[in-house]
């Protein structure tokens, strides 16, 4: 099952931005411990992160066709970004959204999510380890 883990805006920045928010451990310690439990789970993983939300849309739109899953943090373009949204829509296969911290229990404005209603899961507050049950339920909707 070939699953694509996307990171938005400012997760390049892990590690450095706001530790007691996010953790002290970069972007590379998270893809390094994702590629690991994706071979724990024999699943084939493509990690890619990008602060430009244009490069992040063409990534939604690689996997079509090319993903039968996918993880998705969109970091602050969560909150707003209707073309994010739009790009996703015609993905069609599983998809698990990600947020390192507590979103729900954050600013209000971080409550809403433009992914909402497209019919994915969601996993918050759960730092790294998030990831790793993001990719567990998706390995539990593998296709036949
Ligand atoms: C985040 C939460 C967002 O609100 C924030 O803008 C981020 C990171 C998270 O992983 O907790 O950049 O997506």
């Amino acid at each position: 099952m070939r699953i694509d883990v996307l990171n938005g805006v400012n997760l390049g920045m892990l590690g450095k931005r706001d530790p007691a928010t996010y953790g002290d451990q970069s972007l590379q310690d998270l893809e390094t411990q994702v590629y690991a439990w994706a071979l724990q789970l024999d699943l084939q993983v493509r990690c890619r992160q990008t602060d430009h939300e244009g490069e992040f849309v063409g990534f939604l739109h690689q996997a079509l066709g090319s993903a039968d899953g996918l993880v998705l943090n969109p970091g602050a373009w969560t909150h707003y970004s209707w073309a994010i949204h739009d790009a996703l829509e015609p993905f069609g296969g599983p998809f698990v959204e990600v947020h390192l911290s507590n979103v729900d229990e954050r600013e209000d404005w971080r409550r809403f999510s433009v992914l909402h209603g497209l019919g994915g899961l969601r996993v918050v507050g759960k730092g790294f380890d998030g990831y790793r049950e993001a990719l567990q339920l998706l390995n539990e909707r593998r296709p036949e």
